[in-house]
């Protein structure tokens, strides 16, 4: 059973180990340290399979124009990275459950043989499994319940090939630092180091390559009226190595306004606009998206606009 760590800081930890509930899957947090929760997941990814799709989608052109083509909004396997070397050397495939219902048939008997199906059903049992547990755990740290702003079970699959064959072999950036947009990702690694987190500015510590990760991400903070804090990371390539991983992202429903919920004052002093209520998620994603996708090569920025993502983001949260 892994150790797997809900990062970060907790500077005032409202729960303590005898207040989580002890069925599985347990979360269980570890009060006095700088890291504050551990999650026993014992669910495997399945490494192969996705390996095995990604090598399967590198060499077939005409069923990523087809998967592609099932979300023409942004895609769904993207490649910047072949033609990119700025951009995060890396192929993703972006799924979910409201995609996964748009991949007909005949698309889905091509890729079930490649690893599809089994990804699939790994990220439907994780979210099943794991989701509710995880978000009662979090409910305790933020002194407040969130799964009332998580009705709607919005979630991201992504797989992720961290491949040494892209535009740029040498480079080390996998993933440039970032703090993920949504309530908490999980992450999954195939043995393969790479992942560091940001423990104080400037200091990046290495996560070991086999562990199973929980992160927490901007709209937890929010709503956990600073309670909750969020972790900057990112993903190390050396160069020649190849690394794949899984993460289930779950953010709150898309029309839920962010702000401090519950009743207690807030530990961290929000913008105005956070705290009126200014901004649901579906925008705030929007604003975060653009610049991921900028760090990712999958969208090119206006005039004006900046290329940091947590800056612009930290400025919109804080005030
Ligand atoms: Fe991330």
């Amino acid at each position: 059973m892994a150790t797997n760590v809900i990062t970060p800081h907790q500077a005032n930890p409202v729960a303590s180990p005898t207040t989580v509930p002890d069925e599985a899957p347990t979360v269980s947090f570890l009060s006095n340290s700088s890291t504050t929760a551990s999650v026993n997941i014992e669910a495997k990814a399945p490494i192969e399979a996705i390996r095995a799709l990604f090598d399967h989608l590198h060499a077939s052109t005409d069923d990523v124009s087809k998967l592609n083509a099932t979300y023409a909004h942004r895609g769904v396997m993207k490649t910047a990275a072949l033609h990119k070397t700025e951009s995060d050397q890396k192929f993703t495939i972006d799924l979910s459950p409201m995609r996964n219902t748009r991949i007909p048939q005949e698309l889905r008997d091509s890729l079930d043989p490649h690893g599809l199906g089994e990804v699939l059903n790994f990220f439907d049992k994780l979210s099943a499994d794991y989701v509710p547990t995880i978000l009662d755990s979090l409910s305790l740290l933020a002194g407040t319940d969130l799964s009332a702003a998580h009705k709607s079970y919005n979630m991201n699959y992504r797989l992720c090939d961290y491949n040494p064959h892209t535009a740029d072999p040498e480079s080390s950036n996998g993933c440039g630092a970032h703090t993920d947009y949504g309530t908490f990702s999980i992450i999954f690694q195939d043995g393969t180091s790479g992942l560091e987190l940001e423990e104080t500015p400037g200091t990046w510590v290495p996560v070991p390559g086999d562990a199973t990760v929980v992160l927490t991400g901007w709209c937890a903070v929010i709503l956990s009226g600073g309670r909750v804090s969020a972790a900057k990371h990112r993903v190390r390539r050396t160069p020649g190595v190849r690394r794949i991983s899984a993460v289930l992202f779950v953010a709150p429903d898309l029309d839920v306004k962010l702000q401090p919920l519950g009743a207690a004052q807030p530990v961290k002093s929000f913008s105005d606009s956070i705290m009126r209520g200014d901004l649901d998620v579906e925008t705030f994603k929007e604003v975060m998206g653009k610049r991921w996708r900028y760090r990712e090569g999958n969208e090119e920025m206006e005039n004006g606009d900046s290329i940091s993502q947590d800056n612009e983001i930290e400025k919109m949260v804080w005030g």
